[in-house]
């Protein structure tokens, strides 16, 4: 999966502005958009509140985490698996070099580990999850469960929600019938979650919304067939005028 192209600068908060500025020079698949929604979740976790981001790779999302909430500590969770994609260890060094470069490594608690694995020892509170570790269906399902830490009215955002076979099917299973996970909208694929009230659990019109997105998601899944065939004309026909992945 090829890194996406770098994006012109959204125009916007300027304390933003300058984190992505050291976002974007990291790689990874969070776009700009995507990194404003992570900033402006992370700029509500309360004072002394707890953030913990599923696959960090080099510290793309972990850098705009950080610098958004000085105020919470932020815990990343990621095992550096090999691989052409993520690039195991070496992985791992560029993401600690990419936060001391940011002078946000004292901020950050790194917890190379499996989600899966992590999980089930796991006790403390968290204020705000973000999920983007291994895409397969068993994974996602298990990733879900780490919602069971989160307070009413907290949030939850998911990438590649709808662009990935393995996380959408597990949100079908899994969130599509929860009456305690409300889906509420998407920057691209970035979903954003929230945990909903005992006293308002979800509704019928949430779960609709995301049906609503299938079609999206089905053409996502599309392009990634044709951008693997390298028909790209017919890619662009459908709207995707680039070779990486919709996001
Ligand atoms: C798409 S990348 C994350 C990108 C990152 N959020 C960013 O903004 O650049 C997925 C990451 O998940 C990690 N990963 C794979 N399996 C995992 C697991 N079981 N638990 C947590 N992370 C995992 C990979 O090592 C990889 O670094």
């Amino acid at each position: 999966m090829p890194t996406p192209p770098q994006q012109p600068a959204m125009p916007g908060h300027p304390e933003f502005q300058t984190a992505f500025g050291q976002a974007r020079e990291i790689g990874g698949w969070l776009t700009e958009a995507q990194a404003r929604a992570l900033w402006d979740e992370a700029r509500q976790v309360p004072d002394g509140g707890l953030i913990v981001e599923i696959g960090s790779h080099q510290g793309r999302s972990t850098v705009v985490l950080a610098a958004a909430a000085p105020q919470a500590k932020v815990v990343a969770v990621d095992p550096f698996v090999g691989g052409a994609m993520f690039g195991g260890l070496a992985t791992r060094e560029k993401f600690l070099a990419n936060l001391v470069r940011a002078e946000l490594v004292e901020r950050v608690d790194l917890r190379q580990a499996k989600s899966t694995e992590l999980r089930p020892s796991w006790t403390e509170p968290i204020s705000f999850l973000y999920i983007d570790g291994k895409h397969d269906y068993w994974t996602l399902s298990d990733d879900l469960r780490w919602t069971e830490f989160l307070p009413e009215g907290a949030r939850v955002c998911i990438h590649d929600a709808y662009s990935s076979i393995g996380v959408t099917l597990g949100l079908l299973r899994h969130v599509l019938p929860s009456r305690r996970l409300r889906y509420l909208d998407r920057t691209g694929s970035l979903a954003r979650f929230e945990i909903a009230a005992a006293a308002a659990p979800v509704s019928a019109a949430d779960r609709l919304r995301i049906l609503a997105e299938l079609p999206w998601w089905l053409r996502n899944v599309g392009i990634k067939v044709l951008l693997r065939l390298r028909l790209y004309p017919l890619a662009r026909l459908a709207g995707h005028h680039d070779r990486a992945d919709p996001y």
